[in-house]
């Protein structure tokens, strides 16, 4: 059964406890409104620890002023539900107030350098700043032993572990794999703003991302593929912020083969994607 907990003593009487008995403890960070996707984390989790508990909070600090924090999706009930059918043992659903006692504008601040100022970065300006800030606060409230992040999220995930290891948390870092639609589109709290129309159309961006992947292995240049990506998600209807080839570091790669990411960030009417794919 789940526990919630939205006061700090009563986080830490549950987890104490667990620590206590020599349980260990798996974290799942997220905002809210979950999918399938988000429970794959709680999933994964349990395969690795003893409790597991999953945060729901809606963190004002990594919006963007033009972003949607107060019309991002708020749905506790359901949240609550799913979790304890997926296996969550506590929910922390803390307050703005307890998150951020001084206020969310006077946070003692945590910026991560290098990774976070590319691609996402400069497309959503102090956002990675608003995620490391908010992680590193859950970590200190939660103390996990395993904290669990979606490779969705590509550059969130590195950031995190350049964070993890920079502070020299004792928190162990776990990737999910994406969770996707049958037709490749990566599972998202953005896609219920997806028209009739737009639904289809938005799985170009997985499809087109396969086929730099296949490009890339080909041999073709890589500035031709980034070309014909943008070209193509155009084409689809996409306002197109990023649609590149990286080195796993986010560095542009030199004519030596090796690991390779590559990223799409693109808008399709009002709705704002992002997938990526490693090879
Ligand atoms: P949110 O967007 O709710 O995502 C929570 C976690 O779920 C992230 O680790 C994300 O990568 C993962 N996730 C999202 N969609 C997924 C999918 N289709 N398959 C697998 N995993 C998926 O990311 C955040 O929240 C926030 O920035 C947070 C880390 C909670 C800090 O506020």
């Amino acid at each position: 059964t789940l526990a919630i907990a939205t006061a700090l003593d009563e986080l830490r009487a549950h987890v104490g406890a667990w620590k206590r008995a020599g349980l260990r403890v798996g974290f799942v960070p997220t905002l809210g409104n979950l999918h399938a996707g988000h429970y794959s984390l709680v999933e994964l989790a349990r395969k690795h620890v003893d409790r597991v508990v999953a945060s729901v909070f809606v963190n004002p600090t990594q919006f963007g002023a033009n972003e949607d924090f107060s019309r991002y999706p708020r749905t506790p009930d359901a949240d609550a539900a799913g979790l304890s059918a997926a296996g969550c043992h506590l929910l922390w659903m803390p307050e703005v107030a307890t998150m951020y006692p001084f206020g969310a504008d006077n946070a003692v601040r945590i910026r991560v350098p290098g990774v976070t100022d590319v691609l996402e970065g400069a497309h959503r300006p102090g956002h990675f700043d608003g995620v490391a800030t908010v992680v590193a606060r859950l970590f200190l409230q939660v103390q996990p032993d395993v904290a669990v992040f979606g490779r969705k999220d590509y550059q969130q995930l590195a950031a995190i572990r350049y964070l993890v290891k920079d502070l020299a948390f004792p928190v162990e870092l776990l990737a999910a794999d994406t969770l996707r639609e049958p037709d490749g589109l990566a599972m998202s709290s953005r896609n219920q703003y997806l028209s009739a129309e737009e639904r289809p159309v938005a799985a170009t961006i997985h499809r087109t991302l396969q086929r730099m992947r296949e490009a890339t292995l080909g041999g073709t240049p890589r500035s031709q593929i980034e070309d014909q990506a943008r070209a193509a998600l155009a084409a689809a209807g996409f306002e197109v912020d990023y649609a590149v080839v990286r080195t796993p570091e986010l560095l542009e790669p030199q004519d030596i083969p090796g690991p390779r990411v590559a990223l799409v960030a693109a808008r399709l009417g009002r709705t704002r994607l992002i997938d990526n794919l490693e090879f």
